[in-house]
């Protein structure tokens, strides 16, 4: 039996800027380079996880499908809405070339594909503004039963509207036995209190934190742990926040509660896109990994994991297309 991991989120083209710093207001700028790609949190956290579970030549080994070993190898399937564009069916291919199950993708013939411009400074920051496009049009009704095969982890994002993923989560609770939930809140919005309740794994970095808890991201910076307990006091199990150059902090929902800080890894940074979500897909893949092994869980290795696959992507351009596979990290 193969494990499952889903994926219900946004798909969007990239439209990635580099430029040497911030146009002002009425300020034009010559950039320096432009490219379109493929990203949207849903499908890069959907290709983190294959790439993490499988080594970068099963994909020719197995006929362009990435499958691997079917026996060790974990399915991950994508559900979400492009338009009947370009951009659309681009990102239906390169997920499905990837190895990824996309019959979850739903086509809006007369929509249009979400589209993020990124503006990324030399420093390697980035700027993402985001039109969210079919994204926005995934109702709660889309999803009324979590189809088969039910996952063994199901990961959600905020590019998609709100009252969905928190039907969703409901959804996942219902389920015999429910399905654990792996939540990165983003981009953030203030959340329901019973939301909290229903999540398994919380993954934010510093500026999701602070909106979540209401503070600055300096004071996520200095006081992870505070704002970290406070979200497992409002219900969630294991909760990881990532701190940029600072590593990333986490706190175990099991029996010992373990917390801790890992440093981030050394890495020639060239932009940050996709580093997050890289960080999602190694992170779930170690979670089902574990549970597959009936481990209990030990976050502390699967943040060690998940913040070396992360390096990996900074040190690349663009979101999708630096997203490392297993055997390079
Ligand atoms: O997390 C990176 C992603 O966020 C980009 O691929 C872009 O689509 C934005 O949504
Ligand atoms: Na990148």
């Amino acid at each position: 039996q193969r494990s499952v991991i889903t994926v219900i989120g946004s798909l969007n083209a990239d439209l990635i800027t580099r430029t040497p710093r911030i146009p002002s207001p009425g300020e034009t700028l010559v950039s320096s380079s432009f490219s379109v790609a493929c990203g949207g949190k849903g499908a890069n956290q959907a290709v983190a996880c294959v790439r993490l579970s499988r080594r970068k030549d099963s994909l020719s080994k197995n006929g362009g499908h990435g499958d691997g070993d079917a026996s060790e190898s974990i399915l991950v399937r994508m559900e979400g809405a492009v338009g009947g564009d370009a951009f659309g069916q681009n990102l239906i291919e390169a997920l499905g070339g990837d190895g990824v199950d996309v019959s979850g993708v739903q086509v809006r013939k007369d929509g249009n594909t979400g589209v993020a411009v990124i503006l990324v400074e030399d420093s390697g920051e980035n700027r993402i503004l985001l039109s969210p496009g079919a994204n926005a049009t995934l109702r709660p009704e889309a999803f009324d039963s979590l189809a088969a095969p039910i996952p063994d982890l199901l990961i959600l994002q905020l590019e998609i509207p709100l009252d969905t993923v928190l039907a969703i989560l409901r959804g996942a609770a219902a389920c015999s036995p429910p399905v654990p939930v792996l939540f990165n809140p983003a981009p953030a919005a203030a959340l329901p209190p019973w939301a909290y309740g229903f999540v398994e794994h919380l993954i934010v970095n510093e500026t999701e934190a602070a909106i979540l808890y209401g503070v600055s991201e300096d004071y996520v910076f200095s006081n992870p742990s505070e704002v970290g307990r406070e979200f497992q006091r409002r219900g969630v199990r294991n909760v990881v926040i990532t701190l940029g150059k600072n590593g990333s902090w986490y706190l175990s929902g099991g029996p010992d509660g373990e917390e801790g800080q890992l440093a981030a890894e050394k890495a020639d940074v060239v932009d940050t896109t996709g580093a997050g979500d890289t960080f999602i897909g190694a992170y779930a893949v170690s979670a089902v990994r574990q549970k597959r092994e009936g481990r209990a869980f030990d976050i502390r290795s699967a943040v060690q994991r998940a913040t070396r696959a992360a390096a990996r992507a900074v040190e690349k351009e663009g979101a999708m297309g630096s997203i490392p596979w297993e055997n390079e990290v």
